[in-house]
C-alpha cells in the first residue's frame, strides 16, 4: 500500500484507507489514556519540514509522533529564502543524510512533496502542497464522519467554497468518492475547477441544491493566498450565498453535520455559532487530527527500519 509514503488520496485504494482508519483508531484509544505515550516509534526520528504556515496540521503531526515516541523536530524555513526548487532539493538531501525515518513536508507550490520524496530514502508525508492534495485532512474527515455517522457509503457529501484553490476539497473528493459516498461540490463559478465532474462529482452553482438531502456539510476556508483579485467576489456577497448558517442548513438532512478543516473565517464561510457548537463537528476534526497522524507515522516511520532489518 501507500507506496514509500502518502503523498495523495489519489494513489489510495479503499483497502489503504480502510487499514489507515483501523489503525487510526487504535491510536486513538491512546490518546485517551492518562499516559498518552507507547514506546513503538522509540529510536525513529520524524522531521516536520513545513514551508508554509500551519497550526493545526503541524502540531497534530508533532505530538502525534511524540505520543509514539519518536524524535520530533521541526524545521520551518522562510519561505523567502528556500523559494528556489533548487535549495528546496538540496534541503532535502542534507535533511536525508540525517537519516530520518520520516518526512513532513507542507509546501505552496504542488508537487513539492513528491520532488522530495523523488530524493529521499526516508517516507514522504504530504501535509499539504499548493491547490493539489493534503491527505491526512482527508483521512481525519473520513474518520470523524465515521464516527458520527457510523459509515460513509451512501452518504451524501456536500463540500462548499473555493473548490479550485483548496487542496482538503480535492483529498475529500478522492477519499468521500473512494469509499462509496456521493459527492456534490457548490461554489461561485469563478472558484469551481474546469470540469470537476470528471472527478466523479456533481458541480453545483446553488447553494440550497447542493444542499438538499445531504447528510455531511463541509464548508471550506476562502483561499485569499490563492486568489487573484477578480476571482473573488465581496466578502459579504460570499457569505450571503454561500455562508454555511443554520437557515441554509435547513435545505439538508436534519441530522446533518458541518464540518470545517480549520482555519474558520468566522462569519465568511461559516456563522459564529455553527463554528462553536454542534451540529458542527470541527473540534472532533481537530481530535481526530492526532489520531489520524499517529496512525500514518506508525505505518509509513515503522517500516523503515524493518526493511533495514530485513536487509541486514
Ligand atoms: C487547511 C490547509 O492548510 O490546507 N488547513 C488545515 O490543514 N487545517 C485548510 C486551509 O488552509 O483552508
Amino acid at each position: 500500500m501507500m507506496g514509500r509514503g502518502l503523498l495523495g488520496i489519489e494513489d489510495l485504494d479503499r483497502d489503504d484507507i480502510e487499514l489507515i482508519l483501523d489503525t487510526a483508531q487504535h491510536m486513538k484509544e491512546v490518546g485517551e489514556r492518562e499516559v498518552k505515550k507507547v514506546p513503538t516509534l522509540r529510536g525513529r526520528t520524524i522531521i516536520n519540514l513545513f514551508f508554509e504556515s500551519s497550526t493545526r496540521t503541524r502540531t497534530s503531526f508533532e505530538i502525534a509522533g511524540k505520543r509514539l515516541s519518536a524524535d520530533v523536530v521541526n524545521f520551518s524555513p522562510s519561505s523567502s529564502s528556500l523559494s528556489k526548487s533548487e535549495s528546496i532539493l538540496d534541503t532535502a538531501k542534507t535533511l536525508d543524510a540525517m537519516d530520518p525515518d520520516a518526512v513532513v513536508v507542507r509546501h505552496q507550490v504542488a508537487g513539492v512533496p513528491k520532488r522530495i520524496a523523488d530524493v529521499l530514502d526516508a517516507p514522504v508525508i504530504n501535509a499539504g502542497d499548493g491547490a493539489h492534495e493534503h491527505p491526512t485532512q482527508a483521512l481525519l474527515d473520513l474518520m470523524t464522519v465515521v464516527e458520527n455517522k457510523g459509515r460513509v457509503d451512501g452518504l451524501t457529501v456536500t463540500i462548499v467554497g473555493d473548490i479550485a484553490h483548496s487542496r482538503v476539497a480535492r483529498s475529500n473528493v478522492y477519499a468521500f468518492t473512494k469509499m462509496g459516498a456521493e459527492v456534490r461540490v457548490a461554489g461561485p463559478p469563478t472558484m469551481m475547477p474546469v470540469e470537476v465532474e470528471s472527478l466523479g462529482v456533481k458541480a453545483f452553482t446553488s447553494l440550497r441544491e447542493a444542499l438538499d438531502g445531504a447528510d455531511v456539510v463541509m464548508a471550506l476556508r476562502i483561499q485569499r493566498e490563492r486568489l487573484s483579485g477578480s476571482m473573488l467576489p465581496s466578502v459579504r456577497e460570499y457569505n450571503a450565498t454561500f455562508g454555511i448558517d443554520r437557515a441554509k442548513m435547513r435545505f439538508a438532512k436534519d441530522d446533518a453535520i458541518v464540518m470545517h478543516p480549520g482555519p474558520v473565517n468566522r462569519g465568511v464561510e461559516l456563522s459564529h455559532d455553527l463554528t462553536d457548537d454542534r451540529p458542527s463537528v470541527i473540534l472532533d476534526q481537530v481530535r481526530n487530527g492526532v489520531a489520524m497522524r499517529m496512525a500514518v507515522l506508525y505505518l509509513l516511520a515503522g517500516r523503515k527500519r524493518s526493511r533495514n532489518e530485513e536487509a541486514s
